[in-house]
């Protein structure tokens, strides 16, 4: 495991929260943390305008932020975001996952949505100082974790169209539950044929809440037909697949080869890398190129795919039971998670809560 970056470049003014959430309070929160609804105590800012650059990297009490009705996000939502983890290892140390991916992920957005980038020394620099007063908020029991929210947004008032010239950036954190309580249960899959998250030459493969935004509706018509996640092609009549609402897809061939759509309008997911780079560590063939929807429905009713998995930073690897559209469904919500689904997964959390050898130096230590 490294440890880069030890020194921050940065000096973060702090002004600490007068009312800290009680120890108690905080470990009933930590008992059972859920996803996304409850804060840590601080929250770390950074300004950057035209003029200045980066400047003022602060320390605050978690709280609203101030905002001009007129702030360009609320308008052209020129805004950027990142989800990652801090894991407590058994020695109560804490460690994040591949950060520096983030960071350049990150930088891509930022290119795309024509915000400015934010060096890789700062974004490591604001994890660590936010685990710095805010540690204790991450918590122990197995596979939970502390989600940390880095992003940024145009906060310069005017109602013209162009990139803004003030800007921030701001890190959240929340702690987060198992995703799965009783282990990884196979999901049923949705498959939009009306709507499509992105376009080619769009916005895909930034993380940027428009893409969420123009998901809802079809995460809305998944629930209502029993799903929990979306599955989109690459256009209304597309043949291609490309990725769910919030994760990356991959299957798993009969021989052992893992595929997995390539396409540039779709979110480049760090979890997705290092299943399939711990899945060639292994001796799998790992293809990455268009796949269409025919060569998974045909695939699963042929025999010729055994295996589909959905990969993130919250749930992981999800096995994928069941892919249901408006004229088919292949599968079944009772399926078995697949062997190899189960065995990567098993592989790579060992390696984030440092139960395992971490030799690709993945692990970043935030708590030094
Ligand atoms: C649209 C989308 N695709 C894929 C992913 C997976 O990315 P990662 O593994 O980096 O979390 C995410 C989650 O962040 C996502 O929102």
């Amino acid at each position: 495991m490294k440890n880069l970056l030890a020194q921050p470049t940065l000096e973060f003014a702090r002004t600490m929260h007068d009312s800290p959430r009680p120890e108690d309070d905080l470990s009933r929160i930590l008992e059972e943390p859920g996803f996304g609804e409850v804060f840590t105590d601080h929250l770390v800012d950074l300004c950057w305008s035209e003029r200045g650059g980066w400047h003022r990297p602060r320390v605050r009490p978690y709280g609203p932020l101030q905002l001009d009705p007129a702030a360009a996000v609320l308008h052209y939502a020129q805004e950027i975001f990142e989800g990652l983890k801090a894991y407590r290892h058994a020695d109560g140390s804490i460690w994040s996952f591949r950060p520096e991916a983030n960071a350049a992920r990150f930088q891509r957005s930022a290119r795309r949505m024509a915000l400015p980038e934010l060096p890789t020394e700062y974004f490591i620099a604001s994890l660590r100082e936010l685990i710095a007063v805010d540690g204790r908020w991450v918590p122990s029991a197995p596979e939970t974790s502390l989600y940390l929210r880095p992003f940024m947004y145009a906060k310069e008032a005017f109602l013209g169209v162009r990139p803004a010239k003030k800007v921030e950036y701001c890190l959240i954190a929340s702690p987060a539950g198992a995703y799965f309580k009783s282990g990884p249960a196979p999901v049923s899959i949705w498959l939009s044929t009306q709507y499509t998250r992105a376009g080619k030459g769009g916005t895909g493969a930034a993380k940027t809440g428009g893409n969420y935004a123009a998901s809802l509706v079809a995460q809305q018509e998944a629930y209502e037909h029993g799903c929990a996640q979306v599955l989109f092609l690459d256009s209304v009549e597309g043949r291609w697949i490309e990725e769910l609402g919030g994760m990356n897809v991959v299957l798993v061939k009969r021989d052992g080869t893992l595929v997995t759509p390539d396409s540039d309008s779709i979110l480049e997911g760090i979890t997705r890398d290092s299943v399939l780079q711990l899945a060639e560590d292994r001796g799998h063939r790992v293809e990455r190129r268009p796949v269409s929807l025919d060569e998974w429905r045909d695939g699963v009713a042929s025999g010729e795919v055994v295996e589909a998995f959905a990969c993130g930073t919250a749930a992981v690897v999800t096995p994928i039971g069941q892919l249901k559209g408006p004229d088919f469904t292949v599968g079944s919500p009772d399926a078995e998670p697949g062997e190899l689904t189960l065995s990567l997964r098993k592989e790579l959390t060992d390696i984030q809560y440092g139960r395992a050898e971490d030799r690709h130096g993945w692990m970043l230590r935030l708590d030094q």
